[in-house]
């Protein structure tokens, strides 16, 4: 098979930048490994900044996100018992939109069928060869026969454990990277959300957020060891932890109800400099992760497909190579600005396990600030809705 870019994954990234392409007139093929109905399962992500719902519309994806959409215009900060608004809109003139990366990747895979693209799912042994060369191509196995489709160009969004990454040569890249001594135990259930708005909670028995998928589904979280296993979390346990985590007026209304997802992740930043080696060039989680606390991971990956996307189309409409060479450090210059906010925000709102009390009422000062400063608040809010791009 022969396209001009071969996607490897199709995760938000790839199937964003798949259409992005085709908008173009750029031919492109996605190759991943897992089953279209494993992806759709997984339950991560729901907040959107409105440049990642601008491209959802732009490649004619944004319909039943702008029916379903709950528009948040601030978030709930709390703490020592007590809550304060972050007002995003006053601050910033701007929203976040409430919608499930799984709903962003189902009309994705929507538009993509419609426009007749072609998707590979279930592909074993995936590899990208030769992108150091002139002639790359990416291999992968189906019922034990190898197939090769040779492309111009990889496009590697295959998220933290992809292969593209780790084809890089040794030596060739740097990597930073922070892990925490928590995880996020989260919960989705159907059961009206305790508040309107996001309410993210730093607590002396650890951090907890209220979050949902619309007015009549929760996804909430709580702070956990990394060691902890879901199965020793009984809904119970995990309403009885939340609610003693909220501040009292929050606590009192939280609805319980059956879950039907629950799941540990453990938090991490990461970044790999550069995100380009020759002819591949890594988009999303396979160049940088951060911890969710920010709302940040879903939303790089629209911005560096957006760079992306942009660079080949310059590429084939002129041959101009410009874009190309600048796209990684124009991809980092935004992903590592949510990857300090993400790290600022993670750092403020959980109980670290060796915090002294020094260190607990910073965080507690740090708030109280954020609370009166209109500048603090504005800063803040600047970077949840998302920096420009
Ligand atoms: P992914 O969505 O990971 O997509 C990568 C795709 O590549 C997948 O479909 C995968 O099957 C495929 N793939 C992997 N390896 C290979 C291979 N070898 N060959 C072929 N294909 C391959 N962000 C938030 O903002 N808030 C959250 O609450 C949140 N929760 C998360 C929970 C978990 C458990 C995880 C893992 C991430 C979470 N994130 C969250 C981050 C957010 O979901 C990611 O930033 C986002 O999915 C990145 O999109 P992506 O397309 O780059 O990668
Ligand atoms: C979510 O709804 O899953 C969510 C919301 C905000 C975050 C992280 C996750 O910061």
């Amino acid at each position: 098979m022969r396209t001009q870019v071969a996607i490897v994954g199709s995760g938000p990234a790839g199937l964003l930048l798949g259409q992005l392409l085709h908008k173009a007139g750029i031919d492109n093929v996605i190759v991943d490994r897992a089953s279209k109905a494993h992806i759709l399962g997984r339950v991560r992500a729901g907040v959107l900044e409105d440049g990642m719902a601008r491209q959802l519309t732009a490649v004619g994806a944004g319909g039943r996100m702008a029916a379903e959409a709950l528009v948040h215009d601030g978030v709930w900060l709390a703490f020592m018992g007590r809550r304060f608004r972050l007002d995003l809109k006053a601050h910033t003139g701007k929203s976040v939109l409430i919608y499930g990366q799984t709903e962003v990747t189902h009309d994705l895979m929507d538009a993509r069928e419609r426009a007749g693209l072609m998707t590979i799912y279930s592909a074993e042994n995936v590899r990208p060869h030769d992108f150091d060369g002139e002639s790359p191509s990416v291999t992968y196995d189906t019922d034990g026969i190898e197939k090769r489709i040779d492309c111009a160009f990889i496009a590697g969004c295959d998220g933290q454990h992809g292969v593209c990454r780790k084809s890089l040569p040794e030596g060739a890249t740097t990597v930073f990277e922070r892990v925490y001594p928590f995880g996020w135990l989260g919960l989705l259930a159907d059961v009206p959300p305790v508040s309107e708005e996001l309410v993210y909670a730093n607590h002396d028995r650890g951090f907890a957020l209220c979050s949902m998928r619309s007015r009549a589904r929760s996804r909430y979280y709580i702070q956990c060891r990394t060691d902890e296993r879901v199965e020793d979390w009984s809904d119970d346990a995990f309403w009885d932890e939340l609610r003693r985590r909220l501040p009292p007026d929050a606590a009192e209304s939280v609805t319980t109800g059956p879950s039907f997802e629950k799941s540990i992740a453990p938090l991490r930043s990461f970044v790999i400099e550069p995100v380009r080696f020759g002819r591949l060039f890594l988009a999303g989680d396979a160049g940088h992760i951060v911890p969710p606390t920010g709302a940040k991971g879903l939303n790089l990956a629209a911005s560096d497909v957006h760079y992306l996307a942009e660079a080949f189309g310059e590429y084939y409409a002129d041959g101009s190579e410009e874009g190309l060479r600048a796209y990684s450090e124009k991809a980092l210059g935004r992903a590592w600005k949510a990857v300090r906010f993400s790290w600022w925000m993670t750092n403020l709102l959980h109980r670290f396990p060796d915090a002294a009390p020094f260190e607990r009422r910073m965080q507690e000062t740090e708030l109280a600030y954020l609370s009166q400063s209109e500048r603090a608040a504005a800063a803040m809010a600047e970077n949840y809705v998302g920096l420009p791009y």
